[in-house]
C-alpha cells in the first residue's frame, strides 16, 4: 500500500520550502533527510537529549518529537540559521569556539540554539543561571564547563541577529525548553564535575 504524502510549507532560516511528506515524517528528519540540513543533529528521539533543538517561532523546540505537517505556519531556524547574513559567526557561536565549548561536536547545534534562546529571555544570566539555561541538553564528552564559561561569553557579547528576533508564543508539548522526562535514568544531567582535561577540544 502506497503511504498518503502530504504538501508542507515549512520556512526554515527565513526560506520557504515545499515538501511532499507522510503524515508521520519527523521534523528532524524533514529538516535532515528532505532539506539537507543536517546542522539539526538527532540522538535519542525521545526528546531526552537535546541534540535536535530547533528554534519554532523563537522558542527551544525538540524536532525529534514534532511532525513535519505540524509545523506548518511556524518560522523554524535551525543552527544554520544562527550565523550573521554575512556569513560570519553568530554571538553564540564565536563563544563557543572562543571558550572551546565542544569537543566531538555532536551536541553543540542543540546547545547553540538553546542558548540562543535562553540569552534573549535572560540576557545577563548569573553563573547558575547560565549552568540552568542548559541542563535539558546532553553532552556525552563532558565538556559542561566549558560550555558555561561560553553561555557567559556569548552574554557579553550581547544579543546577535538571530536572538534579537522576537517570538510568538507556542502551546506544542514538544516546544519545552528543559527537563523534558522524569525516567531517573534519562534524567537531564546538570553540569556538576570539572571535566578531567578541563574541557579542552581532544
Ligand atoms: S534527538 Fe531529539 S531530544 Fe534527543
Ligand atoms: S557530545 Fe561531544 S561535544 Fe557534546
Amino acid at each position: 500500500m502506497t503511504e498518503e504524502l502530504h504538501e508542507v510549507s515549512l520556512t526554515v532560516n527565513g526560506t520557504h520550502h515545499e515538501l511532499r511528506v507522510p503524515a508521520r515524517r519527523l521534523l528532524s528528519d524533514a529538516l535532515r533527510h528532505d532539506l539537507a540540513l543536517t546542522g539539526t543533529h538527532v540522538g535519542c528521539e525521545h526528546g531526552v537529549c537535546g541534540a535536535c533543538t530547533i528554534l519554532v517561532d523563537g522558542r527551544p523546540t525538540r524536532a525529534c518529537l514534532m511532525f513535519a505537517v505540524s509545523a506548518v505556519g511556524t518560522e523554524i531556524t535551525t543552527v544554520e540559521g544562527l550565523t550573521n547574513p554575512d556569513g560570519s559567526l553568530g554571538h553564540v557561536q564565536q563563544a563557543f569556539a572562543e571558550c572551546h565549548g565542544l569537543q566531538c561536536g555532536f551536541c553543540t547545534p542543540g546547545f547553540l540554539t538553546t542558548i540562543t534562546a535562553g540569552l534573549r529571555d535572560n540576557p545577563t544570566p548569573t553563573h547558575e543561571e547560565c549552568r540552568d539555561m542548559i541542563a535539558g541538553n546532553l553532552c556525552r564528552c563532558t565538556g559542561y564547563q566549558n560550555i558555561v564559561k561560553a553561555v557567559e561569553r556569548a552574554a557579553e557579547l550581547g544579543l546577535d541577529t538571530v536572538a534579537a528576533r522576537p517570538t510568538r508564543p507556542t502551546n506544542d508539548p514538544a516546544a519545552r525548553p528543559t527537563r523534558p522526562t522524569s525516567d531517573p535514568a534519562a534524567r537531564p544531567t546538570r553540569p556538576t564535575s570539572e571535566p578531567t582535561n578541563g574541557g579542552e577540544a581532544s
